[in-house]
């Protein structure tokens, strides 16, 4: 596992600062095992996701092609930062839930990191390695050292009352957003009114995408 690795390493605390932001849009390949437990239930989730991501429209888009205790499930998961709704489109039907607020793309102040290299000779990647403590979990990225293009993400710990491990490998990264039409809400989506009481927000855990 990823995150026994890292722990491995010896990170030290970042001077001033991570200075460390990914770039304000990209897209690319994600994939993606999560496991958790909630009072004894368990659930395991694996698959594949494209991702948009914008942080100067405030939004996140992933296409989502994944496995759910073996259920397979295809839905895009349409993030508003700005209304604070997440949409998830699911065939012709669209479900919304209100949304937390938006996270900055950078990696927190008060990560510790190491430098690490990917590859071998001639064919290799430096990256740099982060640990974030968000208290009752704990997140790593991995990142380009010079661009902070995402490369991996693990979360460990509780969230949201389940014990969870995810690990998120990122692939195929580009720059910009090459169809803005991604963003798009289909017109049958409904709108949530605000607040909802007894709704919580879902939220991000990351500066990178966060939790399903
Ligand atoms: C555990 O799963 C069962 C069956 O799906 C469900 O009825 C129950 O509410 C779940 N318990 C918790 C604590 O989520
Ligand atoms: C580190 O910074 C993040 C982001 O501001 C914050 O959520 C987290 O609680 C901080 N961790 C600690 C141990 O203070
Ligand atoms: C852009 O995306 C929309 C919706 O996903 C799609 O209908 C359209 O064909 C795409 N345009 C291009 C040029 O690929």
């Amino acid at each position: 596992m990823l995150a026994v690795v890292l722990s491995l390493l010896s990170l030290v605390a970042a001077a001033a600062g991570s200075g460390c932001c990914t770039p304000t849009q990209w897209e690319g390949d994600m994939g993606l095992i999560l496991g958790s437990v909630a009072n004894g239930n368990t659930s395991f989730i694996e698959g594949t996701m494209r991702i948009h991501y914008d942080a100067q429209q405030k939004m996140i888009v992933t296409v989502q092609n994944i496995n759910y205790n073996g259920l397979p499930i295809r839905q895009t998961i349409i993030e508003d930062f700005n209304k604070r709704v997440q949409y998830t489109v699911m065939g012709d039907g669209c479900s919304s839930k209100p949304l937390g607020a938006w996270l900055p793309n950078c990696i927190p102040d008060n990560a510790t990191s190491a430098e690490v290299v990917y590859g071998l000779g001639s064919n290799s990647v430096q990256a740099r390695a982060f640990e974030v403590n968000y208290g009752e979990f704990t997140v790593y990225f991995v990142v380009t050292a010079d661009t902070c293009v995402p490369l991996a993400e693990d979360v460990n710990g509780k969230f949201d009352g389940a014990d969870i491990m995810e690990v998120i490998t990122f692939a195929n990264i580009k720059a910009g957003i090459s169809n803005t039409s991604v963003f798009n809400i289909p017109t049958n989506c409904p709108t949530v009114q605000f607040p909802v009481p007894g709704v919580p927000r879902a939220r991000r855990a990351s500066p990178f995408h966060g939790y399903l």
